[in-house]
């Protein structure tokens, strides 16, 4: 009998896109993980003191408001990634040409020019698969620029072990640095209340290379 084998890359890419894209399309904002402007962790760039004009990239952005936070901060060099057109569709409404807005799976995605902030909120914890989450550190790393930081958030160890009906990795910061080969300059537990008050425990590494 043949061995099952996952399937080719582009056929889970296609899965993937195919469950956000119909996601957004039916729930817009009404989504568990949506932060209200009051909500938004826009301190954690804050306290890394960015220049306005560096290049940030905020990764399965979502519709998200951090978008906004960080164009209202002064930021003008932004760019939003996610695999759901209608995702940034939305944020299209929003922010206009304040943002650049990609299309593309995060595993697709390597920035044209080096970012100074790679931001991550609720996405790499999708990746269960160590040969995914090998690719993004690949692309990570080749986006980042060497005085650049990352911030990822995930669902921590004691969170959800699901969102959206998919299967997460939940990690201990430290973990997330070894499995993004990154250091680690700042780990913090926050926890997230969803719109209809339940909470959802969050590890967030800061790192760099
Ligand atoms: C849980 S939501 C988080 C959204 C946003 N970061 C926030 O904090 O509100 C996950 C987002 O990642 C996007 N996404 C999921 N898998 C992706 C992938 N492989 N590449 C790019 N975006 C992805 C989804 O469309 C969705 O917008």
């Amino acid at each position: 009998m043949a061995t099952p084998t996952r399937p080719a890359l582009n056929t889970l890419g296609a899965m993937t896109a195919s469950h956000w894209e119909s996601v957004h399309s039916t729930k817009g904002a009404d989504v568990s993980w949506r932060q209200t402007a009051d909500q938004v962790w826009i301190d954690l760039v804050d306290d890394l003191a960015l220049d306005p004009a560096a290049p940030v990239v905020d990764v399965g952005s979502g519709s998200s408001l951090f978008v906004d936070a960080l164009v209202g901060a002064g930021f003008r060099d932004v760019t939003a990634v996610d695999v759901s057109a209608a995702a940034l569709a939305s944020l299209r409404s929003r922010v206009g040409d304040s943002a650049h807005l990609v299309v593309s799976d995060v595993l697709e995605f390597v920035s044209p020019r080096p970012v100074r902030l790679w931001h991550d909120r609720a996405v790499f914890h999708f990746l269960v698969d160590p040969a995914d989450q090998s690719r993004y550190a690949r692309n990570l790393h080749a986006s980042l620029s060497p005085d650049g930081h990352a911030i990822i958030a995930t669902f921590a160890p004691e969170g959800p072990e699901t969102c959206s009906g998919l299967p997460v990795q939940r990690w201990a910061a430290d973990d997330i640095a070894a499995a993004l080969g990154l250091t680690l300059v700042r780990s913090e537990s926050r926890v997230h209340t969803t719109p209809w008050e339940s909470t959802q425990p969050f590890t967030i590494a800061v790192l760099r290379p």
